[in-house]
């Protein structure tokens, strides 16, 4: 059996770590961190995403970004940032749709911003165009209304996991008992964070609690951006509306679900996730002053953006097999049993008009 301690640093029994701390070390890691060793992507990874599924899902969001633009009177400085571009099939496909469209190509700057300097090599050798830069910051964004983009982005920052015993919250860490040995315990929760959850409505009621801390501190760095600039950001991610107090952190590895415990004999390589709750995005967006369209499945996004229509054009100049691959992945992306309903996209914006597309 693997030696975890060796695995994590500062991990020991005498040192039990909060989830959230011990899963970025899991994840990013630099010398046994998933995001930091490998490409996870795709059929022979370990999950697939939708722009690793279908191009159809990148066009369809080039095209929502371009009708943004339209509805903000077409900018002469636009920029786009994509939030954790993964392999870089995303942007890819942007950057290859802006070219047919030469206004809001001179118009774009596209940024991508990666955390894993292993997925930036993948990404570079995958888009090799000039316009693209890479950031760690958003400090190089200076003029311009701004749309930030992330596809399963948020649900990949890990979360701290909270209980509530009689109006006490307690915090749930890992702790290393022995070499081999993983438990959970929970230590009473610091004031800060719990001065944090109690602001929030969406957690009230609930006595087991699922906070992003992490996510909130990235996005509160980018809705300070949208402020400053105007713009938005629009999120995809799977989850659900209101929590029923469900633990929903999980483990994938080689496309299927594993337990926590097999996780942590796999350190590097399995994923650790957990469904992102809408709600509370929702309140969060708007007690930074965003503004916030209907949160609305994957389904209902992307066939309001046309992804059938689309689909129907490119048919017409495909062979038999070519059209067969088509409709399994448009099926993956729509049908509410796979990705269609669980998916959910939602848009926060400060901007002075409202009526953007994919949301009524
Ligand atoms: C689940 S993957 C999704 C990749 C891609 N968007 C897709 O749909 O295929 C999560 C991505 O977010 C990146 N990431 C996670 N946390 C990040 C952070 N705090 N800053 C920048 N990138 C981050 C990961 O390295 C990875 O590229």
């Amino acid at each position: 059996m693997m030696k975890i301690n060796q695995k994590i640093s500062n991990f020991n029994s005498k040192n039990p770590l909060p989830i959230d701390e011990c899963i970025e070390k899991v994840l990013y890691d630099q010398k046994s961190g998933y995001y930091t060793n490998k490409d996870p992507f795709g059929e022979n990874g370990d999950f697939i995403t939708s722009p690793t599924i279908s191009n159809l899902f990148s066009e369809i969001i080039a095209i929502w970004l371009i009708s943004t633009w339209e509805k903000m009177s077409k900018p002469k400085i636009f920029n786009f940032v994509e939030l954790g571009p993964g392999d870089g099939s995303l942007s890819k496909v942007i950057v290859n749709t802006f070219k047919r469209f030469p206004e809001i190509n001179k118009a774009t700057n596209i940024y991508l911003y990666e955390k894993s300097n292993f997925l930036i090599k993948l990404q570079k050798k995958k888009i090799n165009n000039k316009k693209v830069k890479w950031i760690k910051n958003l400090n190089s964004i200076k003029n311009g209304p701004v749309i930030f983009f992330g596809n399963e982005f948020f649900d990949a920052i890990p979360i701290k996991q909270f209980t509530k015993r009689r109006n006490t919250f307690f915090e749930k860490y890992f702790n290393l008992e022995n070499k081999e040995n993983i438990s959970e315990i929970f230590i009473k929760g610091s004031n800060q964070d719990i001065i944090q959850i109690k602001s929030f409505e969406t957690l009230k009621k609930l006595t087991f609690i699922e906070y992003p801390k992490k996510g909130f501190l990235e996005l509160s760095k980018i809705i300070k951006k949208i402020s400053e600039l105007s713009g938005g950001i629009l999120l995809i991610d799977y989850g659900y509306l209101s929590s029923h107090n469900s633990n929903t952190l999980q483990a994938v590895m080689g496309n299927k679900k594993i337990s926590i415990e097999k996780m942590f004999n796999n350190i590097g390589k399995a994923d650790v996730t957990s469904l992102v709750n809408f709600n509370l995005l929702k309140e969060f967006f708007v007690k930074n002053k965003l503004k916030v369209k209907n949160i609305v499945s994957q389904k209902f996004f992307l066939e309001r953006m046309g992804i059938i229509e689309r689909a129907q054009i490119l048919e017409k100049k495909m062979t038999k097999k070519q059209k067969k691959y088509m409709s399994e992945t448009l099926a993956r992306l729509l049908e509410e049993k796979q990705m269609g309903k669980l998916f959910k996209v939602i848009f926060g914006y400060k901007y002075k008009n409202n009526d953007f597309f994919g949301f009524e």
